[in-house]
Formats: C-alpha cells, sequence, structure tokens
C-alpha cells in the first residue's frame, strides 16, 4: 500500500509537506499546480512552488515530490514537463481535476474531460517529452458534468503511457460533496493495467479501508483528512499494512508544538505579511478532529503581528506540557 499527499493549491505548500511528510507515513507529495499556458515558464516558477527541486525534488525527511501541470495545449504542457523533469523533479503530474470555474474557462483543469481526445494528447505529449525514466502521472475526476465518458478518459490516460492514474472519486460538477463514489474507480480498475491511486473523503482508518474494498485499489491519496489529522498516513499505514508498526493517534499536546514549527518554518519562507495566514488555514483544518484547535483559532483569527500570533501559539504549547507534579504525562487540564 502506497499513501501519497494530495496537492492542494494554496494549502498544501512547500512547509506544509516539509511538517507532513516529518511525520511519516507519506509515500509521496505532488505540488500545487503550475499553470501552463503557451509558453515555456522559467525555472523560478518551479522553484518557487516545489523549492525541493534544490534538493533533488524531495523533502527534508526524503519523500519525491512530483511537479503538477495544468493546461489543455500538449505542446506546452511537453515542453514545461520535459522542463520539470530537467530541473530534477523526480516525477511529472498532470492535472485534469481542478474544478475552478477560472480555470476551466481558460482551457484548464477538469472542463478538458469532455474531451478524452485531447486528455490523450496532452498526457502523450509529456510522456514524449520526459526522459522515460521519470514518471508522468495523472491526476482525474471522474467526468465534467457527468462520469458518462469515464471509461473512455481513463483508457486514453493509459494509452498515452502514463505511469499512474489519481481517481478523485467525484465529477467536477459534484464538486467536493460528499460522498465520494469510489466504486466507480472500480470500473477503471478492472480495465486498466497500471496502478491506480484512489482519492476522496478518506477521513479515518475505516474510510481508508471501505474506499480500497470499494475501489479495488491498495494505494491512496489523503488531502483534507491528513490536514486535520497529521498522523492519518502513520495510523493508517499502521492499521492496513500487515508489516507497519503500530503507532498511537496524536494527542493535541503533540500538536501544539507542530503548530510552532510550522509557523517558523514559514516564518523562514515567505514575508512576515502574510505568515498568518498559512496557520489559520491550517487551525481552521485541525478543528475539524481537534476539539482545542477551534478554542485557540478562535485566539489567533484577529492577530496579525507575527510575534502575537507566535506567543499564543507557545502559550498553548507551554499549557500542554506534561506538569511538573506529573512528569512524562500531558496535563490534559489546559488542553
Ligand atoms: C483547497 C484545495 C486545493 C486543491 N488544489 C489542488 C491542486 O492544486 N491540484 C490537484 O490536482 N488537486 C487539488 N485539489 C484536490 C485534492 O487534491 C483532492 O483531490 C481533493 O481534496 C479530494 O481529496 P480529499 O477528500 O482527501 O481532500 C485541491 C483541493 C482543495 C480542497
Amino acid at each position: 500500500m502506497r499513501l501519497i499527499l494530495a496537492p492542494m493549491e494554496g494549502v498544501v505548500d512547500h512547509t506544509m509537506r516539509a511538517l507532513l511528510t516529518s511525520l511519516g507515513g507519506i509515500d509521496r507529495c505532488v505540488t500545487e499546480f503550475v499553470r501552463v499556458t503557451e509558453r515555456l515558464l522559467p525555472p523560478r516558477v518551479f522553484y518557487r512552488l516545489c523549492p525541493e527541486l534544490h534538493s533533488a525534488g524531495r523533502t527534508a525527511a526524503g519523500t519525491p515530490v512530483y511537479l503538477q501541470l495544468l493546461g489543455g495545449q500538449p505542446l506546452p504542457i511537453g515542453e514545461n514537463a520535459a522542463r520539470a523533469a530537467e530541473l530534477g523533479a523526480p516525477g511529472i503530474d498532470l492535472n485534469f481535476g481542478c474544478p475552478a470555474k477560472t480555470v476551466n474557462r481558460s482551457d484548464g483543469g477538469a472542463i478538458l474531460l469532455r474531451e478524452p481526445e485531447r486528455v490523450h494528447r496532452i498526457v502523450a505529449a509529456a510522456r514524449t517529452a520526459v526522459p522515460g525514466l521519470v514518471p508522468v502521472t495523472v491526476k482525474t475526476r471522474l467526468g465534467f458534468e457527468d462520469d458518462e465518458l469515464f471509461l473512455d478518459i481513463v483508457r486514453a490516460i493509459e494509452a498515452a503511457g502514463a505511469t499512474e492514474l489519481t481517481i478523485h472519486a467525484r465529477t467536477r460538477r459534484q464538486g467536493y460533496r460528499p460522498p465520494a463514489h469510489w466504486h466507480t474507480i472500480a470500473k477503471a480498475r478492472e480495465i486498466l493495467r497500471i496502478p491506480i491511486i484512489a482519492n476522496g473523503e478518506i477521513w479515518s482508518v475505516g474510510d481508508a479501508q471501505r474506499c480500497r474494498e470499494s475501489s479495488g485499489c491498495d494505494d491512496l491519496m489523503l488531502g483534507r483528512g491528513a490536514l486535520c489529522r497529521p498522523d492519518l498516513p502513520r495510523i493508517i499505514r499502521s492499521a492496513l499494512h500487515n508489516s507497519a508498526p503500530a503507532v498511537e493517534p496524536l494527542a493535541w499536546p503533540a500538536i501544539a508544538p507542530l503548530l510552532i514549527a510550522y509557523f517558523e518554518l514559514n516564518l523562514a519562507a515567505y514575508d512576515a505579511r502574510y505568515v498568518g495566514n498559512p496557520i489559520k488555514q491550517w487551525l481552521a483544518y485541525l478543528r475539524g478532529y481537534y476539539p482545542q484547535a477551534a478554542l485557540l483559532f478562535e485566539r489567533v483569527k484577529r492577530l496579525r503581528a507575527p510575534a502575537d500570533i507566535h506567543a499564543q501559539l507557545l502559550a498553548e504549547a507551554n499549557a500542554c506540557k506534561p506538569s511538573a507534579g506529573s512528569p512524562g504525562a500531558p496535563s490534559m487540564a489546559a488542553c
């Protein structure tokens, strides 16, 4: 079983990848999408979205990061895929799932799922342009309006030479509304030979198990679930993989120091004016699982100065530390 961290524009950047992969359980990451129109993009665009290219395309924990491209024209996709590979991306991923209206209006993302033949040409262009040893993977949804073309789409992707395929089990029209239709992925699993990675609505070990049974896929991609529960990949691996060691879920006292680590990664990477948003955004995800995150979110949501936010995070971590009277035991009173 492999577990892949989902690409999430504006959420899973290199600092979040560094943090989540440091906790273990993740086999691969994918960058936010690089938007390709008609020209060859300068290297700085690739380095900005994937600074891991400076370290052989791997996070500090050694997890490979595939670079994702999004665009509707085969030629520029091929040229930019070749450039990403030259810069050291360990794999290229092509996005055919983005539901955003602005992206779809400008000929990119899920709108291309109305034209399986064009999907084929785009994937083939990337495959031809990139050295054979570098994987070219694809991420798709079930379709645009409905899943009528689904099997044509996945056949086109395999025939174009894709190494692997991730399927987010919803159409563009279904957006992010639950449920995810994992059983539809099984239809692709029956007819394709390449590995398929199932994606959508995996929030727990139970979801992971049901998704694997229903889709027939061993491998999973985790998005929002891994932001709500940063140790979800590790827990799923330990629960569903026979040889993995058993692990205890992380309680809030273990999460609080991670918030500080994440905030400091952002302070080092970005202008101080922008470091408040990522931590607030992560707290907004974490509060789906940890009630303490909701309280902390309320305390930081209006703060702007990095020093004030940092102070709140430190106070939270200190309040969660084991008390002097009971060494080793987390004090849950304040958490
Ligand atoms: C805020 C946000 C940003 C996303 N950005 C991307 C992206 O850049 N590329 C992509 O292929 N999918 C993107 N997705 C889709 C996710 O990769 C994933 O397919 C989707 O969230 C379903 O998985 P989940 O239920 O585990 O979150 C994004 C999703 C969200 C919620």
